[in-house]
């Protein structure tokens, strides 16, 4: 069986886990579940980052010994894993005897060959990296990682010949242009820190005891990262007596915060290569979230944690939005806002919705077994869903898989519209056009419920246990039984809903919730569409929204003498003045509402370009008040 090896970064034992550090585990969850299920033997690795000074002052600071203050810290983390379903084979933590072992073994192999060597250190000291810097390396003389000061220190320490590997590290990278993605990170590593050469690299502290021991020096221990990086093969076996899992290894994927790249595509495979070993097949950087448009600290009071969340709205809402809100690679916002959106839009109205339509249907008009064909057009549909969902996540592109899955969803609902199984049910010449209608529904749904598993796998679960598949093919007339169950995802009531973080102040700052359109929305009639009052209009005034990042207000003329006032959510893509003089498109008749306690009387028109969003304009010669037709 071919194997399959993940890992998640060792997190550091610090603090409460947010949904930061959620997020890393959450991708290799998801992974290494698809994996699984395209029959890969599966390795998926996780663990805690636990020794250095940091730990050892709060430690102290809290009153424990180091140990015990970890150990509270890891029994935290391994429940909030369980909780989130996280699927890992094996948890590795720094502090275990045997990662100990191993981190002594390579230190000593790399002392014997040379590669580590002792010298004096002299240079600057930032006590929270627990690094040393040189007088180029640092930025305004503060720590270039952390920005703050540093204190001038000598020391004699050990130290790796990282140098010896600058040439063999550009190689490789060269030559393997999937060893580190996404690509940008790449050419960062390149021209960043190779291209200039390696230092060698510190690996040694005596200002502090909380760590691994240079095994023939023990008043040195080993620094943090040549300790940390060598998880990924203690827990497979190496260099010590755990069980022998070294098939696994090279690793397919490490993947890391985009800060600590840097770590495992130069530290990391330059330890491998002086102990003879293969290099991982990639180092993949993940993005960073955000709070409601912040970096998130206790200090802002803006950290979100996994448990607001899970607690309120569940554990796969909170798994779905962190999975499919954010590009692969990039960073990322985490707003209430977003959240309710995509709870309401693509999980409680097109997910909750296909399946409690199907279910009720099936049960009302057959008695909930169902025995007929799959409509042939939506088999191949589901056909070609399925292959471009394999081919995103086998390039780890996970919101992109996701999307397949929802064009399947959307595809379907609007099946439902198209063929009107409620009139067909009243027809009993109709009976067989029913019957594959109702068995393509269960026939998508169960594709759906099998998809979604890596993401959402109680969700999955519930599917299945409305929608059972009894049969394939042909061995059985009846191929599923339908049982009604509980909605998937009640709504959420925007207008009393708050943010677990109270950063939402009030009702109206919840933008009303729309139904978006997707490419598969239902059809309207020119009578609905002669609804809409569209109109040109001039933007005369724009100015940011106080407190909120999105918002920009404007106003405008309408033409015959009227100016009106609108909020819209473009803050992100425009500066206000970039705004004024444009001739925009504005929905006139539309129900004015209150955003962020300022009146909306009307809604301008955007497209989608990417991850952008741009104002759709009329041409200058338009006069406002224009009609749009
Ligand atoms: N201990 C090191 C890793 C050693 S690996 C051999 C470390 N730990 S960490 O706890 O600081 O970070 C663990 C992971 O959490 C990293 O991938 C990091 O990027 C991620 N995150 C922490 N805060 C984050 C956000 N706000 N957003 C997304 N991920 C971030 O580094």
């Amino acid at each position: 069986m071919k194997t399959y090896y993940i890992t998640t970064p060792a997190y550091y034992t610090s603090g409460e886990f947010h949904i930061g550090n959620a997020y890393p585990s959450l991708i290799c969850d998801a992974m290494a579940r698809y994996k699984r299920m395209q029959g890969f033997d599966v390795m998926f690795l996780t663990g805690t980052d636990e020794h250095g000074q940091k730990v050892q002052i709060a430690a102290q600071e809290a009153g424990l010994s180091p140990k015990q203050f970890v150990d509270g810290l890891v029994d935290n983390a391994k429940d909030l894993w369980t909780l989130l379903g996280i699927s890992y084979d094996k948890f590795v933590r720094t502090t275990d005897d045997y990662h100990e072992k191993t981190v002594q073994a390579i230190f000593q192999i790399l002392y014997d060959q040379g590669d580590i060597y002792k010298g004096v250190y002299e240079g600057w000291y930032c006590t929270p990296c627990e690094s040393f810097w040189s007088d180029s390396q640092l930025d305004n003389s503060t720590c270039p990682d952390c920005k703050r000061s540093v204190a001038r220190s000598t020391e004699e320490n050990y130290f790796f010949r990282m140098s010896k590997y600058t040439q063999r590290l550009i190689d490789h990278i060269e030559a393997n242009p999937d060893f580190i993605q996404p690509a940008s990170r790449r050419n960062e590593m390149l021209n960043n820190f190779l291209k200039p050469g390696l230092e060698d690299l510190c690996v040694s502290r005596t200002a502090f005891d909380w760590g691994v021991k240079v095994p023939f020096d023990p008043a040195h221990v080993i620094y943090v990262w040549i300790d940390a990086l060598p998880n990924y093969i203690s827990g497979l076996g190496f260099f010590n007596e755990q069980e022998d899992n070294t098939r696994y290894w090279p690793a397919d994927v490490h993947l890391v915060g985009k800060e600590i790249v840097r770590f495992h595509t130069l530290i990391w495979p330059a330890t491998l290569m002086a102990l003879g070993l293969p290099l991982p097949k990639q180092v993949y950087g993940h993005g960073w979230w955000t709070a409601e448009g912040q970096k998130m600290s206790k200090s802002f009071g803006n950290v979100v944690y996994p448990r607001m969340y899970t607690e309120k709205y569940g554990v796969d809402a909170l798994r779905y939005f962190l999975l499919r809100e954010i590009p692969a690679g990039q960073d990322g916002d985490f707003s209430h806002r977003r959240f309710v959106e995509r709870y309401n839009g693509d999980l409680a109205n097109d997910l909750g919705n296909l399946l409690s339509r199907t279910v009720a249907m099936t049960v009302k008009y057959l008695g909930g077994k169902v025995a007929g064909q799959v409509d042939p057009e939506i088999a191949e549909f589901i056909k070609e869903i399925n292959i471009a969902y394999c081919s995103q996540m086998d390039a780890f592109n996970i919101p992109a898989a996701m999307v397949e899955v929802w064009r399947l969803i959307g595809r379907m609902n609007k099946y439902i519209d198209e063929t009107q199984p409620w009139i067909l049910g009243k027809d009993e010449s109709k009976k067989d056009e029913l019957a594959v209608v109702l068995a393509s529904l269960c026939e998508a749904l169960c594709v759906v419920g099998s998809r979604i598993e890596p993401f959402m796998p109680k969700t999955s679960k519930k599917i299945f246990e409305q929608i059972e598949l009894v049969a394939f093919g042909n061995t059985s007339p009846i191929k599923f039984i339908v049982r009604p169950g509980e909605a998937l995802f009640p709504r959420i009531d925007v207008a009393t809903d708050m943010s677990p973080l109270g950063v939402i102040a009030s009702v109206g700052d919840i933008v009303p919730d729309v139904p978006r359109a997707t490419e598969d929305s239902p059809e309207i009639t020119i009578d609905d569409f002669a609804k809409i009052d569209l109109r040109v209009a001039e933007v005369l005034v724009c100015e940011p929204v106080k407190k909120s990042d999105r918002l920009l207000r404007l106003e405008l003329d309408m033409g015959n003498g009227e100016r009106r006032q609108v909020v819209s959510g473009i803050a992100a893509y425009y500066q206000p003045d970039e705004v004024v003089g444009k001739r925009v498109i504005v929905v006139k008749n539309l129900k004015a509402v209150k955003l962020r306690g300022v009146e909306s009387q009307g809604m301008i028109l955007c497209a989608e370009e990417g991850d952008k969003v741009k104002l759709v304009e009329a041409p200058a010669s338009i006069p406002p008040g224009g009609e749009v037709r």
